[in-house]
């Protein structure tokens, strides 16, 4: 159901690959609500993924922009300014990946070259795209910035690698651009700490089945799923949500208040039922 929240309002979406992509079902419903968007990627993932696609379904323009490189954000402000218009009222920022995760390189064994582009892709491009953004002053009194980040920010997580880190630069980006940007152009900047979810990214996580499930199971609310957390951007990017900035805001069922759950501790407990006792400890006998 629509509501209209973003009746004709421009938008830039970073980080649409294909249709499990967080970035895909907030380009939906942005639409849905009465956007007008531009698409955006990296030109591989525009020739590998499925993008294409979504902008025919949705009549939105791809403009290939790789988020690290500084000339080509510059091109796609400038070029989307053009295309929708006037000036824009919102951006996400949906950008993660690790070269020391793909390559399995352990968090006590890291590539400091690799670890360098985890920190370029993941966290200093929200930074470049803002800087970029605001030099142009390309988005609209009011707008609304965001970008997706995960609890591993706070808090350590088996398997993470050298994404918490990123995750922890990319909120600290929000808070301190936030201010900046807040006070000369009214301009909110926030994050999202969104639930694991099965995407591309999110399945190149070490153990993200176990993950994806102990989160479930640690959630009051189970797992917030891709269309639940487009549903909160929606929200962040309307007029319903103006004076919430600087902040980075959880959309995980609940799962970063908690500390053990009834489902989580009856999972946990199976692990002590040995070969010749029961569920109560009792022996079972031949
Ligand atoms: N999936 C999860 O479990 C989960 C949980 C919390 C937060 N997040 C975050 O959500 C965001 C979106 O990820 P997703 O899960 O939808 O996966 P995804 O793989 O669909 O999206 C990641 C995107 O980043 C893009 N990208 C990579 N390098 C880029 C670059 N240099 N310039 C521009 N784009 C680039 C990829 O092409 C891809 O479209 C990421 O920030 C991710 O960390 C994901």
């Amino acid at each position: 159901m629509a509501y209209n929240l973003l009746k004709g309002k421009r938008g830039i979406i970073f980080g649409a690959l294909n249709d499990m992509s967080i970035a895909w079902r907030v380009a939906e419903k942005a639409v849905e609500e009465g956007a007008q968007i531009v698409l955006t990627n990296t030109p591989v993932a525009v020739r590998m993924g499925t993008v294409n696609e979504l902008s025919e379904k949705l009549n939105a323009p791809v403009i290939a922009a790789d988020a690290t490189n500084i000339a080509d954000l510059e091109a796609l402000f400038t070029q989307a300014q053009e295309i929708l218009g006037g000036k824009i009222d919102f951006v996400l920022h949906s950008i993660g990946m690790s070269p020391n995760v793909r390559k399995k390189r352990t968090y006590d064994d890291l590539d400091y070259s690799l670890l360098e582009k985890t920190l370029d892709i993941s966290a200093v491009s929200f930074h470049k795209m803002i800087q970029v953004a605001k030099k142009q002053d390309a988005i609209a009194n009011g707008g609304s910035i965001l970008a997706l980040s995960y609890v591993a920010a706070q808090r350590t997580f088996f398997g993470y690698n050298d994404m918490a880190d990123a995750k922890s630069l990319l909120e600290s980006i929000a808070r301190s651009f936030g201010y900046i940007y807040g006070r000369e152009k009214g301009v909110r900047v926030n994050t999202i700490s969104q639930s694991p979810t099965m995407t591309t990214a999110g399945s190149g996580v070490k153990g993200f089945d176990g993950l994806f499930d102990f989160s479930d199971r640690m959630s009051p609310l189970g797992n917030a799923s891709a269309d639940e957390c487009a549903d909160y951007c929606i929200v962040m990017f309307s007029d319903l949500t103006k004076k919430v900035t600087m902040q980075n805001l959880f959309h995980d069922g609940g799962f970063s208040s908690m500390g053990m759950s009834l489902r989580g501790m009856t999972q946990y407990n199976k692990s002590f039922v040995s070969d010749n006792t029961d569920e109560e400890g009792h022996i079972i006998y031949g």
